[in-house]
């Protein structure tokens, strides 16, 4: 993943100073925009980066998400600090925010919490993260704007901004199109003409011009599929804001074989970053009736279990 990743310096270098500066009375960050857009991949090339590794004594990440439950999130964090211990997970909620908040005021810590939703998701976890005479600081990504003035009155709203055409290019290029060093690379220019014109509809929207992309790459080097595509992406986005997301999404699903798609919409039941446990999951869709063992011709011999497993392959590659 980290290879396809465009853009983003610019960001890093103004964001990273003001994690570094102790002087300011700024306790926490937000990087804000739309979904997509790019935050939490911003966030994790910030916690990565080398001069922040080498400034905080310790960093942890939690994902937040539409559910937030602040017993988890303190576990986590305590968990990533190290510090999490067996009594602890049996303790009263309001102690575990009293052990973070002390040793996230005694301490040198950064904290990322990835993707709140609302302010009330901050005043349910901010007894943890409310220390003001301290060296530690919070980065937040969020669509929305309003937290950080409920999260800090000093805290510094960062709003990421969409990619620029070579950017989206750029990225489109290694998604949709074979490394050049590759076997058998050639790219025509009516197919680089398509692609262009395709990438102009994604608005400079990453995770657009991703899952565009992935479809293109699926069906390179054939200009008849990208033709089909590129007809689809045409006649049913005209609107000048470019592709929406639930737009491209629907590219993706209507780009599916029939057969996988019921599949690909049951994943939406589970919620957002949650990790889904592979086997559970065959288990649920065979229970569902999604998938049996005769679900296809010359499948016969197959039982269930692994004609869903096949499925879940196909999916993960084509969508
Ligand atoms: N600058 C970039 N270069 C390449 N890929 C990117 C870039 N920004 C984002 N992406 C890709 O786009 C997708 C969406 O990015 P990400 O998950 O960071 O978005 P987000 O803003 O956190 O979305 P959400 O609001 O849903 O949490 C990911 O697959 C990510 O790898
Ligand atoms: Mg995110």
């Amino acid at each position: 993943m980290d290879d396809n990743i465009v853009g983003l310096d610019k960001d890093i270098k103004i964001l990273v100073p003001i994690l570094l500066d102790e002087q300011s009375e700024c306790r926490v960050v937000s990087i804000c925009g739309m979904g997509g857009l790019g935050k939490t991949t911003l966030a994790k090339k910030i916690y990565h980066a080398s001069q922040v590794v080498g400034h905080f004594k310790h960093l942890a990440w939690a994902y937040i998400s539409q559910n937030c439950q602040e017993r988890k999130v303190w576990e986590d964090i305590l968990s990533d600090l190290k510090i999490l211990s067996e009594a602890d997970k049996k303790m009263k909620v309001e102690k575990l925010a009293e052990k973070l908040y002390s040793f996230l005021e005694k301490n040198k810590c950064l904290v990322i919490l990835d993707d709140i939703w609302n302010p009330e998701d901050w005043d349910s976890l901010k007894p943890a993260f409310s220390a003001r005479e301290t060296k530690s600081k919070i980065l937040l990504t969020s669509r929305n704007k309003e937290i950080i003035s409920h999260a800090d009155k000093n805290g510094f709203l960062y709003e990421l901004q969409c990619l620029n055409y070579e950017q989206s290019s750029e990225l489109f290029q290694k998604i949709a199109i074979p490394p050049t060093n590759s076997p058998g690379y050639k790219i025509e220019a009516k197919m680089k003409e398509l692609g262009e014109d395709m990438v102009k509809h994604c608005a400079g929207h990453p995770l657009a011009i991703i899952i565009l992309g992935g479809i293109l790459a699926t069906k390179y080097p054939s200009l008849t599929e990208w033709l089909k595509v590129s007809v689809n992406v045409k006649s049913n986005f005209k609107n000048d804001k470019g592709l929406v997301l639930k737009d491209v999404l629907l590219l993706s699903y209507d780009d599916l074989p029939p057969y996988l798609r019921p599949g690909f919409l049951y994943i939406s039941q589970f919620p957002e970053d949650y990790e889904i446990p592979v086997d559970r999951l065959i288990q649920l869709r065979i229970a569902e009736g999604i998938v049996s063992s005769k679900q296809e011709e010359g499948d016969e011999g197959l039982v269930a279990e692994d004609v869903a497993e096949g499925y879940l392959m196909s999916l993960q590659k084509d969508v």
